[in-house]
């Protein structure tokens, strides 16, 4: 079967550039945006890890700069944090990793991809830790946003960098106290807690980070109609 054939059979969180010119139609096309996130340009000797990856969009993008990438991720939708009244009660379209699988064989890549919740997440269980630890628009959906940073601080190397990049209430990041917003109270909700930017700083120390830098903040844009803010921290762990 044809490439364009076998993209087409599946549904696409990321837009990807695959073999033969085949451009997959993604919620999401990071391509213009990767500089807002502030990766190093060469990640040669790198071991990296993406924590949340659907597609595999910032894994192979890290794996291309020369890291050795580690992803995680669950397949199976109704294990996620969703409100009671969204979780799906039937396995919905068949396992996740479907459109990730896919690229990876056809990139030749050697990105290992391991079904590991966050919240589960240790050195023990993906071979110790890592220099560069990368996490996009993933707590944002999680119950409890401190234990997955929890877990992200002690997968990052002493003197080793984690990027984190969120979505943040705007309102509540003008006042000059820690605040995060309640969003479940709404059926079609999708987020628990929307933190301001002061509070996802807080938070990244109380986790175990010691130095939390702001590098930047932008509106993500969807393919469709909608734009996302997000906030880039870069965050460190003394050794
Ligand atoms: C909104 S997507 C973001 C995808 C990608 N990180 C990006 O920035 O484009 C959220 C991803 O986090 C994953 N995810 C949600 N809960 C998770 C958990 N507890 N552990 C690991 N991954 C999780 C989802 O399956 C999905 O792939």
């Amino acid at each position: 079967m044809q490439i364009a054939e076998r993209a087409a059979e599946l549904g696409w969180y990321h837009t990807l550039e695959l073999p033969d010119g085949v451009v997959t139609p993604g919620m999401f096309d990071l391509r213009g945006a990767v500089g807002h996130y502030h990766l190093p340009d060469d990640m040669t000797g790198m071991r990296a890890l993406e924590v949340g990856t659907w597609d595999g969009f910032w894994a192979f993008e890290m794996e291309r700069r020369g890291a050795t990438v580690v992803a995680i991720d669950l397949d199976d939708e109704r294990a996620l944090d969703w409100p009671p009244r969204r979780r799906p009660q039937t396995f919905p379209e068949g396992p996740r990793g479907a459109g990730f699988a896919l690229a990876s064989e056809l990139y030749g890549s050697a990105v290992e991809r391991v079904v590991c919740s966050v919240y589960d997440a240790t050195p023990e269980k993906l071979g110790g830790q890592f220099d560069l630890v990368f996490c996009g628009s993933v707590l944002i959906h999680l119950r409890d946003q401190l234990l997955a940073l929890e877990r992200i601080a002690g997968l990052v190397k002493p003197g080793g960098t984690f990027i984190s990049a969120e979505e943040y209430d705007p309102w509540l990041s003008r006042l000059p106290v820690a605040l995060s917003r309640y969003h479940a109270d709404r059926d079609a909700a999708v987020v628990f807690w929307m933190p301001s930017v002061r509070t996802w700083k807080a938070m990244l120390w109380t986790a175990g980070f010691d130095t939390v830098v702001e590098r930047e903040r932008f509106k993500l844009q969807a393919t469709g109609d909608f734009s996302v803010r997000h906030v880039v921290l870069h965050a460190t762990k003394h050794g």
